[in-house]
């Protein structure tokens, strides 16, 4: 048996290879265009583990898309792939509709054709997983409750508008064309492998380096922050046992305001790698501009997996920062990498022309 992950280099997809090589005998194909988000080092434990099988790729390329599919006829597609950082997408949208819209239309015509040509139990068993965001709801007052799956599409970013774009086009393939889909709204994930443009690795990275930690506004956007390896098992489970064409809203049950999480972090780095000088490194705390647009509060009302799927996630907030915190610090060359640029020189390094 064989799936096929897009975007397996980036931070939660990199992660759930990790995880699921770890808990399943089964071969993974990895497609991956390795932008800027895409980083080989993640997936450097697995040299030599012959179930895990790299392409970078383009998921728009249908001709190597529908190739892939045909050689290794995988039971399932979990699509990770994606522009995630919203101040790119402020900064320059285009990629987000290129690779979430138009990307995403040309794999699921790739996969529905695959799927088609399928026999009877394998077409029945199939899967297409895509993976989406709590973004696409909008932003909560308050005392709103949190977001259900049936909450209204609201999106606010470029980032947002296109990922909700890509749910419908999800949508349409299944109920137009039957293809067996499930889709996912995760809220903001944490852990390693995560890349330092992201507030919790960005805010690590500058205490660190002595350099100012950037607040957007007044600090007090809400967001309900889920450890990475918690997203993954939900995402597994889903794939296991999620019912077709269902979406599935996954959550830490944990909202928190950016500036209490900055403190959590400084507090952490206190403890575990003090400053030099003796001072705290919340004083390196500087408010600066908000983003353009922003949303004040995001929250997931996880009932339904947890219901239907028996997921909760396991980690709590101070553990699994502590453990995000620990990981930065135990893989200081990673980050170097990533901050100089030079891992994206490693497939050139590691492998020739
Ligand atoms: P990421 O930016 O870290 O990784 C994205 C990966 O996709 C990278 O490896 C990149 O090289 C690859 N990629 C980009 N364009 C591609 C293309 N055209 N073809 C093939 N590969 C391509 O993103 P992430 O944080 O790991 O997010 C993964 C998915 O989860 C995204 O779909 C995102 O919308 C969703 N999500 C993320 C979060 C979060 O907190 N990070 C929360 C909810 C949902
Ligand atoms: P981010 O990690 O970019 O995730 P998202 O925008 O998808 O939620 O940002 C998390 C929150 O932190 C968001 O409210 C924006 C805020 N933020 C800052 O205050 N400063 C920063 O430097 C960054 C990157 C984010």
């Amino acid at each position: 048996m064989t799936i096929l992950v897009t975007g397996g280099a980036g931070f939660i997809g990199s992660n759930f290879v990790h995880a699921w090589l770890a808990a399943q005998a089964e071969v993974l194909v990895n497609l991956d265009k390795l932008t800027y988000a895409g980083n080989l080092r993640n997936l450097h434990a697995l040299a030599g583990d012959d179930r895990h099988f790299f392409v970078q790729g383009d998921i728009g390329d249908t001709t190597l898309v529908s190739q892939l599919l045909a050689t290794h006829q995988p039971r399932a597609v979990l699509h990770f792939a994606a522009e995630s950082h919203v101040d790119r997408s402020i900064h320059g949208p285009m990629d987000f509709i290129q690779t979430n819209v138009v990307g995403t239309f040309h794999l699921l015509e790739s996969v529905r054709a695959y799927w088609s040509g399928l026999g009877g139990t394998a077409q029945q068993a199939f899967r297409f997983l895509h993976v989406s965001t709590d973004e696409v709801f909008g932003s909560l007052a308050a005392d709103a409750p949190a977001f259900s799956e049936t909450h209204a599409y609201e999106p606010n970013s470029p980032y947002s508008a296109s990922k909700a774009a890509s749910d419908h086009l999800v949508r349409a393939w299944h109920h137009t064309y039957g293809l067996p889909v499930l889709t996912t709204h995760c809220s903001n994930n944490y852990g390693p492998y995560h890349f330092p443009e992201k507030l919790i690795p960005l805010v690590i990275h500058h205490a660190l380096a002595g350099k100012p930690l950037p607040i957007y506004g007044d600090g007090m956007q809400v967001r309900d922050w889920l450890y990475v390896q918690d997203h993954c098992k939900a995402l597994m489970r889903v794939l296991q046992a999620g019912r077709l064409g269902e979406t599935y809203n996954i959550g830490g049950w944990n909202e928190k305001p950016n500036i209490e999480v900055v403190r959590t972090l400084c507090r952490l780095l206190d403890e575990l790698q003090p400053r030099s000088d003796g001072q705290a490194y919340a004083n390196q705390i500087t408010f600066v501009k908000d983003r353009a647009g922003h949303d004040r509060r995001y929250a997931i009302d996880a009932r339904k997996i947890e219901q239907e799927l028996g997921w909760r996630p396991e980690e709590s907030f101070e553990s699994g920062l502590r453990k995000t915190v620990q990981w930065y610090l135990a893989h200081s060359e990673w980050v170097k990498e990533v901050t100089s640029g030079s891992y994206r020189n490693w497939i050139g390094q590691n492998y020739g022309s």
